[in-house]
């Protein structure tokens, strides 16, 4: 492939930036030209997208968002959206995309794949929810964002020996909120993958850590399940202990990266751009015991979920 394209799409996620630096710089170094594609697949609609060579990447590595904006686009997704896309790659004479971006991304990613746009999926959201990697760039930051904010709701939870319920991202995926939740040592998590009766779970567990002398409490709930200024009611009446509820929201999804989110970052847009100079089109790059390897965009796709329920039970177990 002499000419591609990269964009960002959906949720932007610390660690963006890095992939984008690691798909340019080689991309240009083999004598490709690059384009950037702004705010996602909107950019191709609308025509919008820049050249890029290997200067217009520097000092990205540590900044979080993405340099090339991004947007959940909804014309994408309906036939004459598609057609302006494919328009628009013509006209520039873009032979491959990386798609750098979550599930939602790779489906399009597949869609203009199938219309003869060879495209490579990178991971790069927050949630951790992409079925086919086990990793996706972003979520060590944010996850390390999510536990530096409730260190500090701690101080002051424990100070008035009140409970706080926290609403945590993730989209429905609970890894975000079951592994912050060890990290500060809730007392209950809530995941959408494991969640009946909530309320009586969480009361049940305040009252038993009740018994044993404990007086200051914080509840870990994941955005889907909801409802946390109800439940944080509930746990006062129910329990006798002044309780509160914060919504995190998008406070989640910025800052620097950490060095995790740019270093896989570095090495799965390498590879995305690899496969594109071999030719190489609709994979998905993913990690995969520790190693970055790449999959068949459609059987990615189609992946299913397994839920780590021992890492939940012992979450429970050592937080009494
Ligand atoms: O996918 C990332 C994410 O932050 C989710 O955790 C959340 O559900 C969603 O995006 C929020 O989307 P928006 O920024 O469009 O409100």
């Amino acid at each position: 492939m002499k000419t591609i394209g990269v964009l960002t799409s959906g949720g932007d996620a610390p660690g963006m930036n890095a992939a984008i630096r690691a798909v340019v710089r080689p991309g240009c170094e083999c004598g490709m030209k690059v384009y950037g594609i702004n705010n996602g697949y909107r950019g191709l609609i609308e025509d919008d997208l820049q050249e890029l060579n290997i200067r217009s990447v520097s000092d990205i590595i540590h900044r979080g968002g993405t340099m090339l904006h991004t947007a959940r686009c909804l014309e994408f997704k309906e036939e004459e959206g598609m057609q302006k896309a494919i328009d628009t790659c013509k006209k520039y004479g873009i032979e491959g995309i990386v798609v750098i971006g979550g599930d939602g991304s790779f489906r399009g990613a597949r869609d203009l794949s199938l219309r003869g746009i060879p495209c490579i999926g990178v991971p790069g959201t927050i949630d951790n929810d992409i079925v086919s990697s086990d990793y996706t760039i972003g979520y060590d930051t944010c996850l390390n964002t999510i536990m530096q904010m409730v260190d500090r709701i701690r101080d002051t939870v424990e100070s008035h020996s009140r409970c706080m319920v926290i609403e945590v991202m993730g989209n429905r995926c609970g890894d975000l909120t079951l592994n912050s939740g060890i990290a500060v040592g809730a007392t209950a998590i809530v995941i959408p993958e494991i969640s009946s009766d909530v309320e009586k779970h969480v009361i049940e567990r305040i009252n038993r850590t009740i018994k044993t002398g404990k007086k200051h409490f914080l509840i870990m709930v994941a955005e889907g399940i909801g409802g946390v200024a109800e439940l944080a009611k509930k746990i006062q009446n129910e329990c006798g202990v002044e309780a509160r509820s914060i919504v995190l929201g998008h406070v989640q999804r910025g800052g620097s990266p950490s060095a995790r989110d740019r270093v896989t970052a570095s090495l799965m847009g390498y590879e995305a751009v690899e496969l594109l100079k071999q030719g190489i089109g609709n994979r998905v790059v993913v990690m995969k015991d520790d190693k970055i390897v790449n999959y068949d965009i459609y059987e990615a796709l189609n992946m299913e979920r397994q839920v780590n329920s021992q890492i939940y039970k012992i979450a429970h177990e050592i937080s009494i």
